[in-house]
């Protein structure tokens, strides 16, 4: 092991209230001297002020095109551990459910081959094992991959299908109006190859959130948005409401007033909805959950083209399908994800995301393209300039 460096900058940091990952690189640096030299190279860094890393790196497992992130130290005479660092994505399951023998089983590998550093979890969703050499990436894959129980496969990197994730769901939220859970496992089982073997022309994202609260952030952070919802009435528990205003609870500053589109209510006794010009924001439910539920009639509103700034502005997912119902085995929507990964596979360009092609080559084509009429839920406003395509079959000539 190399003779532990000096970190006077990053010791700061074991002060304040907040857990320090500074404290918990010092415990793992004890057993490992690749994260020894990680906080060496760390303090460095804070020195200079600049990343330590060399650029890129290109390493894997057989049979895989992605699923781990190599990388190389720009200092590796001053820090010879972490010569190599590369990073192991592994699929976690559906909404971070694990028992204690699942984790134990990943660090008892990754104790022996790897820095014993991990990230719980990257933004994505997955599990990331920080810190490995070249020679030791296929023998951890074997060894998680094997697991008589709770085995774990890579999850994704490159210009394929990523990691799917999703909200806690049904398993501990009661608004939860689509199986998050079910769906998350599902598609990423059936989308294996597209996750494994990057083939299209940059990444894709997809995440799944069991109401419009959207705990996962598939709005902004997935190029397909998976949004629970309801289409019929909400429901009331009228005795449970008065309960709330008979605790103090001002029904009509926090919610009547609050929701946006004033189609609510209150005659001191009875609460009203006029479902029909509800937006399903959930503000209600959220404020009244002992009274208030989601309808019945249950399904999901699915979003595309969410993505960050690079290269043309970061995007919000936008609705593309209002209502689909959603239970297994989800046909219409895997059919739907097929045609749309198609037209992309197609006509995207080299790094340009889903978000992007529909922006350059129009909503028409696209919509054109995986067989959906255009409707006014999928625009917030009518165009304002005049300058309109028309198909040439739209134009009657004399
Ligand atoms: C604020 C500035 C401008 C406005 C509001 C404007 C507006 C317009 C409008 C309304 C049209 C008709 C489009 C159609 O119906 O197809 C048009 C066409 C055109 N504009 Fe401009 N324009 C502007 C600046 C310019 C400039 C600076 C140039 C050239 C130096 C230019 C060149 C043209 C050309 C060549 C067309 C005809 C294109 C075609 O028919 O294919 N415009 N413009
Ligand atoms: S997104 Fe909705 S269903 Fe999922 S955990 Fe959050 S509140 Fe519950
Ligand atoms: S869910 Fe939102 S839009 Fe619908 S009634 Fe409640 S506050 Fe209003």
């Amino acid at each position: 092991m190399t003779e532990a460096k000096k970190t006077p900058l990053l010791d700061e940091l074991e002060k304040g209230p907040w857990p320090s990952f500074v404290k918990e690189m010092k415990r793992a640096a004890a057993n490992s001297p690749s994260a020894q030299d990680l906080l060496g190279q760390l303090e460095l860094s804070y020195v200079d002020k600049k990343a330590h890393w060399k650029h890129g790196g290109l390493v894997g497992v057989m049979g895989y095109g992605g699923g781990v992130i190599g990388r190389y130290s720009d200092v590796p005479e001053q820090f010879p551990n972490v010569e190599m660092f590369h990073t192991i994505r592994l699929n976690q399951p559906s909404g971070w459910y694990y028992t204690t023998k699942a984790l134990r089983q990943v660090c008892d590998v990754w104790e022996k081959y790897g820095s014993g550093l991990t990230n719980l979890h990257g933004s994505t969703g997955d599990m990331v094992l920080l810190g490995t050499q070249t020679d030791k990436i296929q023998t951890i894959f074997d060894e998680v991959s094997n697991f008589e129980e709770h085995p774990f496969d890579l999850g994704g990197s490159g210009s394929n299908l990523r990691t799917p994730s999703c909200c806690a769901g049904p398993a501990r939220c009661e608004f939860a109006m689509i199986d998050t859970l079910d769906l998350c496992h599902d598609l990423t089982n059936e989308f294996q190859d597209y996750l494994h073997r990057p083939m299209w022309p940059y990444k894709c994202k997809i995440k799944i959130s069991g109401c419009p609260n959207d705990c996962v952030a598939s709005i902004a952070r997935s190029d397909i948005s998976i949004q629970g919802t309801w289409r019929d009435d909400i429901k009331i528990d009228q005795e449970a409401v008065r309960q709330y205003v008979a605790e103090g609870f001002d029904i009509e500053g926090l919610v009547i007033a609050k929701c946006p589109t004033k189609c609510m209510s209150w005659d001191g006794n009875e609460l009203t909805i006029d479902n029909a010009n509800c937006t399903r924001c959930m503000h209600c439910i959220n404020k009244m959950c002992k009274a208030l539920r989601p309808g019945d009639d249950r399904g999901a509103t699915i979003l595309i083209g969410g993505k960050a700034p690079i290269l043309q502005g970061a995007m919000m997912g936008w609705v593309i399908i209002p209502f689909m119902k959603l239970e297994p085995p989800y046909e219409e929507l895997k059919e739907f994800l097929e045609k749309v990964w198609e037209w992309w596979d197609e006509n995207g360009k080299t790094r340009e995301r889903i978000g992007e092609l529909i922006l350059r080559l129009g909503m028409r084509n696209f919509l054109r393209a995986v067989d959906l009429e255009p409707i006014p839920q999928m625009v917030q406003a009518p165009r304002a300039n005049p300058f309109f395509f028309w198909w040439p079959e739209e134009v009657v000539q004399d």
